[in-house]
């Protein structure tokens, strides 16, 4: 996903449009550029890299005029460059777009314009929006019409921002696939694909639907379908802060998001659990009380994190909940034929809830008669939106590439679903009790397991130079041992990969070798004795094993080289606590190789096309 933001009102809209982009930089970083509306001209600067040289192009010539659009770019079609870089201007010269989606019709666009002799200057889907929005608009002189006629030739995704350079009071957005998000501030309006763009400066947002146009102007807000069908956008209080969005002292977004877990914990079950009962209370499903008893099976789906999250729910819902469950990439469900049987509840996972292919699963699954669930951050989110009932995480704005607070919330915010249903089933009362005491007191074991920042910075910096790293876990802990993986991966670029520890005889086995670190979640439950055996098989392969283990555990101390003591609590909620270190491990790892840790190369922080 790009960053897209767009800006009417009355200060200088150049110094707005990128301070928006500043905070949108987490969602693309290869390229930028902006359009302001001046003296009937279009004011356009871009720059390949990061933001600082958009800021340098602007400082060197600057841009004026108290309208503007822009743009934060991961590259999908097109080299990172500065022909490739948004705003787009159609061949006239009079109409600049930023847009973020995907146009698949993009090359019979071009070639139509091109055989009108209209000339492309860049490799991008995008310019062909932009040049037929042109095309319209040198024939008809109707902007909004244009707009509209040329979103009803495209086919794919898009959210849109179009300024033009004979309206310096009107700036038009759309969308279809692609998030927009309008805010209405003091004399100003504001376009943006994200809310983090908005913090701070407006207090009200509404958010666009598929196939709708809004034109901002002197009037206001004034909204329309595609087909110029006329819409009331009701307008709603932007819930995030300025200080959830700013780094508030850490050095990095993923450093202060892993420190925010007790506090987003506590968020994520605040007026949910309570000790000493034994019952959550979930107001999100508070609409299906007469269905949940009915849930036979559960169908879980997400990306990345999400995906991990929704595997360690699979042991939580037919463990507690005792319902058959499956969990899938949604990139897979997308193109499968999943089997909806009566009784099915498909739940979709998403930190942004925002995500292209789970959104492209939810709507599949639901084509299907499935009944559907939301575990989502992004409140208003397209997921959010189209799902039949959720639960939110409540965890703040993550800004940071790699999910961390996120992933701990959605583990919570699975134990209370699972809490729920089973005690709408055959958990017992005391149970269910014992189970929300040892949740409510998960804050502060988390606490107490950040507590080991010093000890995996040592750790991460004395495997500087080792190339690849294994985790293993069993049982609930095996999507731990993935999501630590991970995130390695995505902010160290170390190979890493994450098994269920007895996999390893199976194969893996064979690339130990001297030194190598292998990282063996292992906390006092069932699956003990097996994960000591199979850390002996590492060790006697001379691989060095790092081992997260339950606080007081003695007997790994003597196996392990080196120990991560992590608070005791019940098996089921380990990955709580087990996570910690190993996202510090990954952090610390990132910076000891001196990367970027809040935007890892290549990546992007949603995936929305
Ligand atoms: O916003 P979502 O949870 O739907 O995002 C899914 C993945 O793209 C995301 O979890 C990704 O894997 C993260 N970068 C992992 O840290």
């Amino acid at each position: 996903m790009c960053g897209i933001i767009g800006y009417l009102g009355t200060q200088p809209a150049a110094e707005i449009v990128l301070g928006g982009l500043k905070r949108l930089e987490h969602l693309g970083y290869d390229s930028a550029g902006l359009a302001t509306v001046a003296d009937g001209q279009l004011h356009v600067r871009r720059a390949v890299g990061r933001l600082d040289g958009l800021a340098e192009a602007l400082a060197a010539e600057p841009a004026p005029g108290t309208l503007g659009i822009g743009h934060t770019r991961w590259a999908t079609h097109g080299r990172p460059s500065q022909e490739n870089a948004h705003p787009h201007v159609d061949a006239a010269g009079r109409i600049a777009l930023v847009h973020n989606g995907v146009i698949e019709n993009h090359a019979a666009i071009r070639s139509f314009l091109e055989g009108q002799g209209v000339r492309f200057r860049s490799e991008t889907d995008t310019e062909s929006l932009a040049q037929l929005i042109g095309f319209f608009y040198s024939q008809t002189g109707d902007l909004l019409g244009s707009v509209r006629g040329a979103l009803r030739e495209a086919r794919g995704t898009f959210g849109i921002a179009v300024a033009c350079a004979d309206a310096a009071d009107t700036l038009i957005a759309a969308r279809r696939g692609s998030p927009l998000i309008i805010g209405t501030g003091r004399d100003e309006l504001i376009v943006a694909s994200d809310a983090a763009a908005l913090v701070g400066r407006v207090s009200q947002v509404t958010h666009l639907e598929d196939n709708e146009v809004v034109l901002l102007g002197p009037g206001g807000l004034r909204a329309v379908t595609v087909d110029a069908k006329p819409i009331e956008k009701q307008l709603e209080p932007l819930e995030a802060s300025l200080e959830e969005a700013s780094l508030g002292g850490y050095a990095h977004h993923m450093q202060k998001e892993i420190f925010e877990q007790p506090d987003a914990l506590r968020n994520a079950m605040r007026g949910r659990v309570r000790p000493g009962a034994d019952r959550v209370t979930l107001g999100g499903l508070k609409s299906f009380e007469r269905e949940l008893p009915r849930f036979r099976r559960a169908l879980l789906f997400g990306c990345g994190t999400s995906w991990h999250a929704a595997l360690i729910g699979e042991y939580l819902l037919e463990e507690l909940a005792g319902i058959s469950t499956e969990v899938e990439y949604a990139s897979e469900l997308r193109y499968r034929n999943p089997l909806i049987q009566e009784g099915t509840v498909a739940i979709a996972l998403s930190q942004s809830g925002e995500t292209a292919d789970t959104i492209a699963a939810l709507r599949e699954v639901q084509s299907r008669g499935a009944v559907t669930l939301g575990i989502v951050n992004g409140v208003g989110s397209t997921i959010a939106r189209e799902t039949d009932a959720g639960v939110y995480l409540h965890a703040g704005p993550e800004i940071g590439v790699a999910s961390t607070k996120a992933f701990t919330a959605q583990i919570a915010v699975l134990a209370m679903i699972a809490l729920d249903l089973g005690r709408r089933r055959h958990l017992s009362p005391e149970r269910t009790a014992e189970l929300i005491d040892e949740l409510a007191a998960i804050p502060e074991k988390v606490t107490k397991a950040l507590e080991l920042d010093g000890q995996a910075k040592r750790l991460a910096q004395r495997l500087v130079d080792r190339q690849n790293w294994l985790y293993l876990g069993r049982g609930v802990n095996f999507p731990t041992a993935l999501e630590g993986a991970l995130k390695l991966k995505e902010v160290s670029y170390v190979h890493a990969e994450g098994l269920p520890a007895a996999e390893m005889k199976h194969g893996p086995l064979a690339m130990i070798d001297a030194g190598m670190p292998v990282i063996v979640i292992a906390p006092q439950d069932r699956t003990y004795e097996k994960v000591l055996a199979n850390i002996r098989e590492v060790k006697s392969r001379e691989g060095r094993v790092i081992a997260v283990a339950s606080e007081g555990d003695e007997r790994i101390a003597e196996l392990a080289d080196e120990v991560l003591f992590v608070p005791r609590t019940s098996p089921l909620l380990a990955p709580l606590v087990a996570t910690i270190p190993l996202q510090l491990l990954s952090y610390h790892a990132a910076l000891a190789r001196g990367h970027d840790v809040d935007k890892p190369r290549n990546l992007a922080k949603s995936v929305t096309e």
